[in-house]
């Protein structure tokens, strides 16, 4: 395959009462990112944290890569709060705004990575117009909301759409599959063309430090096949 695999853990599914621990244990485990899930209760149906969760977090994970995915309505109005608050990727909903290129372009102006995530009724060509402009493609696999969905099977003619674009027009954005993912399934989605992996429940409802070590084993098999 000779390309390299990123897991990236989102919080949604872990331990609020001892977020520190649980980041730090997904770190020594081998997570290459962290995975934010900002929801604001109006683009999807669930409230979670904001920027001062990750401002703080921010400040004792210095050199982790924060991966942020706003599930929220007109992103735009908080771009700049996010990249402040210590954000390097920051992936906005291609349906939560009307001006999906001028919101690439505001964070790529930060100094940060620019993400458009893809709700899982939103066609592939959407995003075609922006491929050469982005940095991350981000499949949502389940609808956004809750951590703990069933992955939605129909993703993965998506992300095998999407590397087909990437590969006919020679681009080097990475795709992110998000949602219901496990150590099983993963195999079918990065055959597909997934470089970048989110698991919430997988990792953080269990022991996290075998739960991603099984997860990297996978990856190692499909990174050397
Ligand atoms: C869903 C979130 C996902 C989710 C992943 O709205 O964007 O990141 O928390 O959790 P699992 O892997 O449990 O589906
Ligand atoms: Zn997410």
């Amino acid at each position: 395959m000779n390309k390299k695999l990123f897991i990236s853990p989102s919080i949604l599914a872990a331990d609020f009462s001892c977020l520190g621990e649980q980041i730090q244990k997904a770190l020594l485990a081998g997570a290459d990112m962290i995975h934010f899930d900002v929801m604001d209760g109006r683009f999807v149906p669930n409230i979670s944290f904001g920027i001062p969760v990750i401002e703080s977090l921010r400040e004792k994970f210095k050199d982790t890569i924060f991966d942020v995915h706003l599930m929220i309505s007109e992103p735009e109005r908080y771009i700049q709060d996010f990249a402040r608050a210590g954000a390097d990727i920051i992936s906005f909903h291609f349906e939560s705004t009307y001006h999906v290129q001028r919101v690439i372009e505001k964070i790529k102006s930060l100094g940060k990575k620019a993400g458009v995530a893809l709700n899982p009724a939103t066609p592939s060509f959407s995003v075609k117009e922006i491929l050469d402009i982005v940095d991350v493609v981000l499949v949502m696999s389940v609808n956004p909301g809750f951590y703990g969905q069933k992955f939605i099977p129909s993703s993965l003619r998506k992300i095998r759409e999407i590397d087909a674009m990437r590969r006919e027009n020679g681009l080097k954005f990475f795709i992110e599959v998000d949602g219901g993912l496990n150590s099983e399934n993963l195999h079918n989605v990065v055959s597909a063309g997934a470089d970048i992996l989110v698991f919430g429940a997988f990792i953080f409802k269990g022991d996290i430090q075998s739960n991603i070590s099984l997860i990297k084993q996978e990856l190692e098999k499909l990174e050397k096949s």
